[in-house]
């Protein structure tokens, strides 16, 4: 676990510093998709339903007000399409005001809207059509970015397509454990291939309607080991070569002519001669999220996006975070992470910003509101919001673009 003496430096100007949200995660009321059909549906594996949220519905001049006052320069949050589409073809005007008063708030604020148009929640009658298993989801889905692309061009500063397509394919159709609970290897590739023409009509449809706005694909990530001796490690590094073709090669090759492509890494997969180990490294704390504490997963994807995209492709770090309890540990985990944004940054890789996962403490999908990302708790019922020590200590990092201790 040893890792490189840091050259400390300032981070490049014109850095961003943002924080995120999805609006499933923390709007509240979504009933209207299928991760809401999921959560009630007996037998899946949800801890509870996402209910009311953060009431960020309604609460969103206070978390902007937040975003602001922490220091950040963007903040990343997503449209939901049900509510954009509650129907085939009905749009909703007002809901497609609502996000604009969202992104003039934030301009007023001083704060960048970066805008994501699909974070894991489909409507549910598109669901019902087939989702992301019908072809016809590409146009349905390039027609809803162009919605909003008409309605938020000239207020958005950054738009994200799709949010971790690999994941939703993965624990939608392979894992089972995300809707619509599918278990068919087959099903999941057909799945993928319609995400990577979606995100290529959704760029199209976004630059036709935006020109200007640079929009780019977010990809979750993993710094991937092979464990294991002798013949276990040749099967261990055949497996992760597979398993990393599918969860992150095809959907970089995909960003080629994108304006950027959206890192998002939390941990580190190890691989074994069967498949992923479910345990950690000795000496390496887990997280309750089940996944190793590993920081160092940041500087090891950018660096490997970087190197599979040939560096065509400018990166941002638009997640990155820890589920934890302990807000020491959360810093700890940052400061590590950004040191080696630092590290990568002096070595030539083109990063252009961080943008911490979480701005609140919210509805982490099957988890439910136990693991805790957020910078700002929320209480439960009252929906009060308190900032943790972290959130001052990001954003002071924010204001200066050095790291502690940096002059
Ligand atoms: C990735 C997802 O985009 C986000 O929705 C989730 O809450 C975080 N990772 C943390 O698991």
């Amino acid at each position: 676990m040893t890792e490189p003496v840091t050259t400390r430096a300032s981070f490049p100007d014109g850095f961003s510093w943002g924080t995120a949200t999805a609006a499933h995660q923390i709007e509240g009321g979504n009933w209207n998709n299928d991760w809401w059909r999921h959560e009630h549906q007996p037998g899946t594996l949800c801890a509870e339903p996402s209910g009311d949220a953060c009431d960020s519905y309604h609460r969103w001049a206070e978390d902007a007000d937040l975003v602001a006052s922490l220091g950040f320069t963007d903040y990343r949050f997503s449209v939901e399409w049900s509510r954009v589409e509650p129907a085939p073809g009905e749009w909703s005007v007002a809901a497609l005001d609502h996000y604009r008063r969202i992104c003039d708030g934030l301009t007023a604020r001083g704060v960048n809207p970066v805008v994501t148009l699909h974070h894991f929640t489909t409507p549910r009658w598109l669901a019902d059509l087939g989702g992301w298993e019908s072809a016809d989801t590409v146009e349905r889905f390039a027609t809803f970015c162009e919605k909003v692309a008409v309605a938020l061009g000239d207020v958005m500063t950054r738009a994200c397509t799709i949010n971790e397509p690999n994941v939703v394919a993965f624990y939608g159709w392979s894992f089972g454990v995300f809707p619509p609970g599918k278990r068919d290897p087959d099903l999941a590739d057909r799945v993928t291939r319609t995400f990577i023409d979606a995100h290529r009509a959704a760029v199209e449809a976004i630059r036709t309607a935006a020109p200007g706005v640079p929009v780019g694909l977010t990809l979750s990530m993993s710094d991937w080991a092979a464990v294991g001796d002798g013949d276990d490690r040749t099967r261990a590094e055949a497996k992760l070569a597979r398993y990393r073709e599918f969860m992150e090669d095809r959907f970089l090759a995909a960003t080629e002519g994108d304006d950027f492509i959206g890192v998002q890494a939390y941990s580190r997969a190890r691989v074994g001669p069967d498949g992923v180990l479910r345990t950690g490294e000795e000496g390496v704390p887990m997280l309750p999220m089940g996944y190793e504490l590993w920081p160092q997963a940041l500087e090891a994807t950018l660096r490997r996006a970087w190197e599979v995209t040939g560096g065509r492709v400018p990166l941002l770090v638009t997640e990155n975070g820890i589920g934890t309890d302990d807000d020491d540990q959360r810093i700890s985990y940052v400061e590590r992470a950004l040191e080696g944004v630092l590290r990568a940054i002096a070595d030539g890789v083109d990063v252009r910003g961080y943008t911490y996962w979480s701005l609140l403490d919210n509805f982490e999908w099957v988890f439910g509101y136990r693991p805790k990302f957020g910078l700002v708790s929320v209480d439960r019922t009252t929906f009060e919001r308190t900032p943790k020590p972290s959130a001052a200590w990001l954003g002071e990092i924010a204001r200066a673009g050095t790291l502690p201790g940096d002059a």
